[in-house]
């Protein structure tokens, strides 16, 4: 278990932007039911999903990439060449190298950042977000831009009843700079882990297979590891569930999410979802849900914030920050 915790005084890392893409075409379970014996009210009720954005051939990792950082760039009102690092956190890049942060970094005009990918499963973006958090308080960039993207449809067999409704591609991005404590944005606690004696729960083994998954054993270990990160996260800043204004889980499925959020003890009302139109995008989910949740207008300024993950590996991430004021 892995966790940075500055002591009072020290600098943080403050989230100061962010952006999401979703690919233009929405699919909804009627065209998932053309290739699976199911039902629009059997896909609903297990997972909550009823519809999820798939990818064209031009709608690339980098592409879809590229969108969200553009949109998390403007936010932070900064300009590219700025940025110092870029973390890709993906399941779903083909190449064994190079990664797709050099490309990116390149396509977005950030000069000639520290530039790498990750590969933590849907636990992804709380990895990123930790590394972020490093880079910028030990001082080797200012302006990290953090991004976590899937292609899954790739990786999803359409004849696989228990995986094929599940999975949707998108693309969602932070930019984090150096900052204080008390600033909105400030990125409080980080706690990620991992148990490699569940590699076997969800996996994809090479490029040409696709996601090979133990559905129960997942739901059970999601809806513990998700719920047991985020309160030690909110335990290691001394927060109890009545300061936190919202829960972010990454959008597994909605059965997952209720779960998470009733045994953590924070209500569906404080909990973000948006897994019915998103549907499982793995390393995507959590700051795409920010971005929409953001530009919905739900987040605002100096809003506590707790977000938790679990994936394949098996690994977690939980994360505690405030809101930050994003004009
Ligand atoms: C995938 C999931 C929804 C399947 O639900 P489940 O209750 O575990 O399903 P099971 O495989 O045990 O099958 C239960 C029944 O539903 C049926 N079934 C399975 N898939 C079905 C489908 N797509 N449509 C209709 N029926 C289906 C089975 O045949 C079985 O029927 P039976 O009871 O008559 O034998 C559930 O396991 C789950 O949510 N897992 C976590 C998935 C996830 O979020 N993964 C990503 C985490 S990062």
């Amino acid at each position: 278990m892995s966790k940075i915790k500055p002591s009072k005084g020290a600098p943080y890392a403050r989230i100061i932007g962010v952006g999401g893409y979703r690919p233009t075409r929405v699919v909804p379970n009627e065209v998932i039911l053309e290739t699976i014996d199911s039902s629009d009210e059997w896909i609903r009720s297990r997972s909550g999903i009823a519809t999820r954005h798939w990818a064209s051939d031009e709608e690339t990792v980098a592409m879809m990439s590229v969108e969200a950082s553009g949109k998390a760039i403007a936010d932070a009102g900064i300009a590219p060449e700025q940025i110092g690092g870029v973390i890709v956190s993906t399941v779903s890049h083909f190449k064994q190298t190079p990664a797709v942060a050099t490309d990116i970094a390149h396509r977005i005009g950030a000069g000639k950042p520290a530039a790498f990918d990750i590969s933590a499963g849907c636990a992804g973006f709380g990895y990123g977000l930790t590394l972020a958090k490093g880079m910028i308080v030990e001082g080797s960039a200012e302006y990290v831009l953090v991004i976590g993207v899937e292609r899954l449809s790739d990786l999803t067999d359409l004849s696989d009843r228990a995986t094929a409704f599940l999975f949707g591609d998108g693309a969602g991005a932070v930019v984090l700079r150096r900052g204080e404590q008390d600033e909105p944005g400030a990125v409080l606690g980080v706690s990620i882990g991992s148990d490699g004696s569940q590699e076997d729960l969800i996996t994809v083994v090479d490029r040409q297979s696709h996601f090979s998954m133990q559905g129960q054993a997942v739901y059970r270990q999601a809806v513990v590891s998700m719920a047991d990160s985020a309160s030690r996260a909110m335990a290691d800043v001394g927060w109890t569930v009545d300061d936190v204004d919202w829960f972010v889980g990454h959008q597994a499925n909605q059965r997952i999410l209720d779960a998470v959020a009733n045994r953590v003890g924070i209500g569906p009302d404080r909990a973000i979802s948006n897994v019915a139109h998103v549907g499982n995008t793995a390393a995507a989910s959590i700051p795409l849900a920010l971005s929409e949740a953001a530009s919905a207008g739900r987040l605002r300024a100096g809003d506590r914030v707790v977000l938790s993950a679990f994936g394949g590996g098996a690994t977690w991430g939980a994360a505690t920050l405030t809101w930050p004021r994003i004009d």
